[in-house]
């Protein structure tokens, strides 16, 4: 039995718009990545896993329970941090921790306090216990979403764009904490700033327009990509030229020129560029889409495309 499990499953939302078109999926223990650009779909795959939306056709169980037969056993076996994630900024990390744990039904204080406390030292905020949460820093913010996933000890934890907003060193952080977490359970994490799964992920699924596009492991990824990705030193004029032609995907400064990493269009490298022999995920991403037709696809967030924070 896997521990998500999703069947043809498509979603239209009132009004017609169909947001997910026959999805099949299935994952066990580890961290997986669900990727696509703004409106592919992710959240409302999460949402209907969550058991927040009941999806209009398909089959989608949790731990081999039914979403929408027993949503309240799909919901004791999971934990869900949404794209936004606030609140309890006055109260405590402990106290909101506690308080969700005696929500879940653990009254026993002594055993309470030991599980709060294994859930932040698992997270890495066992130093800030006892700060106000309106004091915690952006990164550590999201670590807290984290935590109040894990309070009831679930198997399965859907976590909806967690890195939004983060340096890159949380960012990494947070990558570190969950794939600890993934050595025992399931995480499912939607991003689409894709060099944030790093190696963590076990394999990651591409959503577009609704629709799993690729499936499979990041090296699989990546390996399609080969030959695809190139790598050229141009000055600034000739920058705005290749700019026109080609969706590029990192620029640096070199010594006395800018180095450009970018995506061959329709197979085909600019003169003099060199092939990157092993392009990242966030570049293979960019060269799977592009070779869709869905240029640019990956670029929507310009805050996050340089591959050098990776
Ligand atoms: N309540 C709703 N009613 C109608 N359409 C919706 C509703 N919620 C989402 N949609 C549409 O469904 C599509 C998928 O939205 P969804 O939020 O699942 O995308 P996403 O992949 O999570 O995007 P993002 O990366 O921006 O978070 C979008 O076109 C969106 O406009
Ligand atoms: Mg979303």
């Amino acid at each position: 039995m896997a521990a998500i499990d999703v069947k043809h499953l498509s979603h239209t939302y009132r009004g017609g718009f169909k947001a997910l078109d026959d999805i099949n999926l299935s994952f066990d223990a580890g961290v997986f990545g669900l990727l696509g650009p703004n409106g592919a779909g992710k959240s409302t795959l999460m949402r209907i896993l969550c058991t927040l939306l009941e999806p209009t056709e398909g089959e989608v169980s949790v731990c081999g329970h039914d979403v929408m037969e027993d949503p309240m056993a799909v919901r004791s076996q999971l934990g869900y941090l949404p794209q936004e994630f606030g609140a309890w900024r006055s109260h405590r990390v402990e106290e909101v921790l506690d308080t969700l744990a005696q929500l879940s039904g653990m009254l026993d204080k002594p055993s309470r306090r030991q599980t709060v406390g294994e859930v932040l030292e698992a997270v890495g905020l066992g130093d800030v216990a006892d700060r106000k949460v309106k004091k915690l820093s952006g990164g550590m913010l999201r670590r807290l979403g984290i935590a109040q996933t894990l309070i009831h000890g679930p198997k399965v934890i859907i976590v909806d764009e967690p890195t939004v907003g983060l340096d890159p060193e949380e960012r990494i952080r947070f990558r570190n904490v969950l794939t600890n977490l993934g050595r025992d359970r399931t995480i499912l994490l939607s991003t689409h700033i894709v060099a944030d799964l790093g190696g963590a992920c076990k394999a990651v699924a591409l959503l577009d327009n609704g629709q799993i596009i690729f499936q499979g492991s990041p090296a699989e990824l990546v390996q399609g990509a080969i030959g695809q990705v190139f790598q050229l030193s141009v000055s600034e004029t000739e920058l705005d030229d290749l700019e026109a032609k080609y969706d590029l995907v990192s620029t640096s400064i070199g010594s006395g020129s800018l180095v450009v990493r970018g995506i061959s269009h329709e197979d085909e490298l600019p003169p003099n560029a060199e092939v990157v022999e092993e392009p990242s995920l966030e570049e293979s991403y960019m060269a799977f889409m592009a070779a869709r037709g869905r240029s640019g696809a990956a670029r929507q967030d310009e805050e996050h495309t340089d591959t050098e924070v990776a």
